[in-house]
């Protein structure tokens, strides 16, 4: 029998935002981050404090954050509900240091921002298809991979940039093969409103 026609359609799309807050970031700011205490995270650094959009110096930056959560969830969720940062820290990864691969529990979006200069090349962050292990892993032709198949998803960060994604995809960044430090800050997010209905019982004051 002849197939008379086939056609994919998209079911589900998994979003990723990307914002850019050029000209928000002051010199004094840049050097009040990069100064901050950083500790062992497995591969590369982590700062100690892990609230730092709570620093009084940060708290423009942390309106910036705020405003493009306040857009995401109005024109890409399209929910009544407000989406206020949680814990918010910086990263280091230093000259063939990388980080790996991992998900945030305990948030609904999480974000990046690189508040500096990025190395040239740019190591990417890398998202995964698969949140676990795969015993079958059926890879697509390296030449046909698209939005159906592909396995990964790469995103090369530019300066200024934040980069905000579902808190449960599985992320990791490449190995920094540049000679000088890959700097950014991640943060998380949860939702604060009214969820659910009060005469269906499931009414939830957050
Ligand atoms: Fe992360």
């Amino acid at each position: 029998m002849p197939i008379v026609s086939h056609e994919v359609y998209p079911l589900f799309v998994e979003p990723y935002f990307r914002a850019n807050v050029a000209g928000t970031i002051t010199p004094k700011q840049i050097a009040f981050i990069k100064n901050l205490k950083m500790v062992n995270n497995m591969e590369n650094l982590i700062s100690e404090n892990l609230y730092i959009f709570e620093e009084p110096e940060l708290r423009s930056i942390k309106d910036a954050v705020q405003d493009v959560l306040d857009i995401y969830a109005r024109e890409v969720m399209c929910i009544p509900q407000k989406l206020y940062v949680t814990q918010s820290w910086s990263l280091t990864c230093n000259s063939q240091v990388g980080m790996h691969g991992h998900s945030h529990s305990n948030s609904v979006l999480s974000g990046s921002l690189y508040y500096c200069e990025l190395p040239s090349p740019t190591a990417s962050m890398i998202f995964t298809r698969h949140l676990s292990y795969q015993q079958i892993d059926l890879a697509p032709d390296a030449s046909k991979r698209n939005v159906y198949n592909t396995p990964i998803n790469r995103i090369i960060p530019k300066q200024d940039d934040i980069i905000l994604f579902s808190s449960r995809l599985t992320h990791l960044v490449e190995q920094n093969a540049s000679s000088v430090p890959r700097h950014s800050i991640a943060f998380n997010s949860f939702v604060k409103g009214r969820l659910g209905n009060y005469r269906d019982v499931s009414e939830l004051v957050l």
